[in-house]
């Protein structure tokens, strides 16, 4: 029997497209897998589908005037139908709209009422009574409680990773309405992830230490030291799977409660298709389950979803969770809202047939272990330079000088030379060292191995000269054109993972039929047998000319000029204050620091007493804004901080700063609002 393998890769949101942030992080890197495994001869079910629950997509679906299943439909197509285009070589591709989830996750649901796995309670949840809703999830935001992060969601900080539950923000916000949110009593099912702690650390820490990512590994270590807390996984909301019991009206399951669970619906309705059992892929133990996602996924992945299947009893756990960091583009953060993003419907459109060009670059430049950026010279730079001058100069040459020399017919080896011998062991060789990079997910390393294996071949023909040789001595001729023509094949077996258009296309030109498995590339047996007959070349790769690219960066360009547009707001100024000197300028030390705490100075009328976190202190800082600001509206604000100016003691307080604000057109105090990380020393620090 062969080997067994769950493959699933992160089930997208159906709220947008794909962009090269997701391909990076997740799919990319789980395609080259699953196509590494199904070479080795293994039993693969490389398994995803759409995300379709969830407040975003009801929060794109309000914004647009249409239904949420007006807009799941559509980017369920457009998702589905770019990743055919691009080469992902889904088993399956399902959605969590499809009646075979929701049936799956509501029977697990119930399984687990079942097994007394959830506590039941009753507790307050945030409310917009405007908008007559309860704000579960992204339709509230605040202030991290662990990082400060103003913006983050309900459940979960995108700038740290943790998950909360909503009630925890500081200065909580509704979505909808920008106003802060009521509290109002309601009902949900919980699951008492602190049950689970010891079993997760002894899982995560005993099995795992050695061969879970060192991101992965010590996020979740960390989140278990940090005491995990029941989590609910039902909300007040009307768009999603019903809560299937009774007294649970109006409640639906939580978007990451049902959506790993599409992971097994989307198998079983694959298995379904093929008339095999789904079961095995899930609930035997030989079975090696993998979960391909990038770092906002890991909690869900590596705590949730596990501690779900450990409850309901009879499914395996994960084996490992390759999660990636993230990709950013030409140095800023991707963002679908601000579309700041290289979309790959664009790129499918903007570059037909270059499908394994990007497929390269985000490999190559993968985010692995930490945040990359994605430019697009450096695109172009790897098209040109890698893939066109060495991967697809080296093709192009042998296939040229085989019909020239021999009519396309694989010549004869004419006798043993020692730099044909090293080349074919290198070629021999590689397969392993592919594989031992495969294995521990390190992508980028492996498409490094991939192309030093066509720089061997191309510097081969360069060293070996057979266009000058021919003249002197064509027998030896015969040699270097057999040894260049098994690297060739070689490559067309190895590089299917990772550029599967350039493979299907070279094995069609060589007329390469009989493909070995992985494994038996390393015997050394020849690839192509003398006598073979190969077809026509075809150029696998076409440079990319600085239009292009301009043209792309143009986009971008003008992406910027929109969003800058959107955000400035051109006010009526006060008249300028006299010059000061530089030398002035830079006495001020200036930085970036959260409002933690704030309260009336008593018996003032203007007076606040904040409380500003800066680095790591906290600093008490007395502030004239009470008239504009109340003290719980500015909890959790990022502010500008003066630090060094001389303490005053108002009041009895000494105040230990000050605080930047400036006027705007109502005459009203605002903050000179920092949009930058905690603890961030502002621009007066350059020197
Ligand atoms: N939709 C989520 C995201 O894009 C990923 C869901 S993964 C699953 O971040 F496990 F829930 F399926
Ligand atoms: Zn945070």
């Amino acid at each position: 029997m062969s080997k067994r393998y769950t493959l699933t890769a992160a089930l997208p949101y159906t709220n947008g497209p794909i962009h090269i942030g997701h391909l990076a992080g997740v799919y990319v890197p789980a395609d080259i897998y699953a196509r590494y495994l199904r070479l080795q001869g293994c039993d693969v079910a490389f398994i995803c589908g759409s995300d379709e629950h969830g407040v975003p997509i009801t929060l794109k679906a309000k914004k647009e005037g249409i239904s949420p299943q007006d807009v799941v439909d559509r980017y369920h197509k457009i998702i589905g139908d770019s990743f055919d285009e691009f080469g992902i070589s889904f088993d399956n591709y399902s959605r969590t709209s499809a009646v075979i989830h929701h049936q799956t996750a509501s029977d697990f649901f119930k399984i687990l009422v079942d097994k007394n796995a959830f506590i039941e309670e009753t507790s307050d949840q945030f409310y917009d009574p405007e908008a007559q809703q309860f704000l579960a999830d992204r339709f509230v935001v605040g202030t991290c409680p662990k990082c400060g992060y103003t913006e983050s969601y309900g459940d979960q900080c995108e700038a740290c990773g943790t998950t909360h539950n909503a009630t925890d923000l500081i200065a909580p916000k509704s979505v909808l309405t920008g106003k802060t949110p009521e509290l109002k009593t309601t009902k949900h099912w919980f699951l008492p992830l602190d049950k689970h702690q010891e079993f997760l650390r002894s899982w995560i820490v005993d099995q795992h230490k050695d061969d879970w990512k060192p991101n992965v590994y010590g996020q979740c270590l960390s989140w278990i030291n940090d005491g995990l807390r029941p989590r609910a996984v039902t909300r007040d909301l009307d768009w999603g799977i019903p809560v299937p019991v009774k007294g649970a009206e109006g409640k639906v399951l939580y978007v990451w409660f049902d959506a790993p669970i599409g992971y097994i619906s989307s198998t079983k309705e694959w298995a379904l298709a093929q008339g095999k059992d789904w079961e095995p892929y899930w609930k035997d133990k030989d079975t090696t389950l993998l979960h391909f996602i990038g770092k906002d996924n890991i909690v869900f992945h590596c705590i949730i979803f596990p501690s779900m299947l450990r409850a309901e009893g009879s499914y395996i756990l994960p084996q490992n969770i390759p999660a990636n960091e993230f990709l950013n583009l030409e140095g800023q953060k991707l963002s679908t809202s601000k579309n700041w993003a290289v979309w790959l419907p664009d790129y499918l459109k903007d570059f037909p047939g270059q499908q394994d060009v990007l497929r390269y670059v985000l490999t190559a430049t993968a985010p692995e272990t930490k945040d990359n950026d994605f430019t697009w010279k450096d695109f172009q730079a790897r098209n040109n330079n890698e893939l066109v001058a060495i991967y697809g100069n080296f093709i192009n040459r042998v296939l040229i000088l085989t019909h020239k020399y021999y009519n396309g017919k694989i010549p004869e080896i004419t006798g043993s030379n020692t730099k044909d011998d090293a080349v074919l062991d290198q070629l021999k060789n590689t397969p392993k060292a592919l594989a031992a990079s495969l294995d521990r997910f390190r992508f980028r390393e492996a498409s490094q191995l991939l192309m030093n294996l066509a720089r061997l071949g191309n510097k081969y023909l360069a060293d070996e000269e057979p266009w000058k040789v021919i003249k002197v001595n064509p027998e030896r001729v015969k040699s270097i054109m057999n040894t260049a023509l098994q690297i060739a094949a070689g490559l067309s077996v190895l590089s299917e993972p990772f550029l599967p258009f350039t493979a299907l296309k070279l094995q069609t030109m060589l007329k390469f039929k009989n493909k070995p498995e992985w494994g038996e590339l390393s015997g050394g047996q020849q690839l192509l047998k003398a006598g073979h007959q190969i077809g026509k070349p075809v150029l696998l790769f076409a440079k990319i000319e600085d239009a292009q690219i301009q043209a792309q960066l143009d986009k971008l360009q003008a992406t910027k000029l929109a969003n800058a547009n959107e955000s400035s707001k051109v006010f009526d100024l006060e008249p300028l204050k006299p010059n000061i000197s530089f030398e002035d300028f830079l006495k001020m030390d200036m930085r970036i620091g959260v409002v933690m705490a704030a309260e009336k100075m008593p018996k003032t009328k203007k007076l606040l007493v904040l409380k500003v976190k800066v680095g790591d202190e906290i600093r008490s800082i007395v502030s004239g804004i009470a008239m504009d600001h109340d003290p719980e509206s500015i909890i959790g604000q990022k502010v500008t901080v003066l630090c060094n100016l001389k303490p005053r003691n108002l009041r009895g307080v000494e105040s230990q700063g000050m605080i930047l604000m400036t006027k705007s057109k109502d005459g009203s105090l605002v903050f000179v609002q920092p949009d930058a990380a905690q603890n961030t020393v502002s621009g007066l620090k350059v020197s």
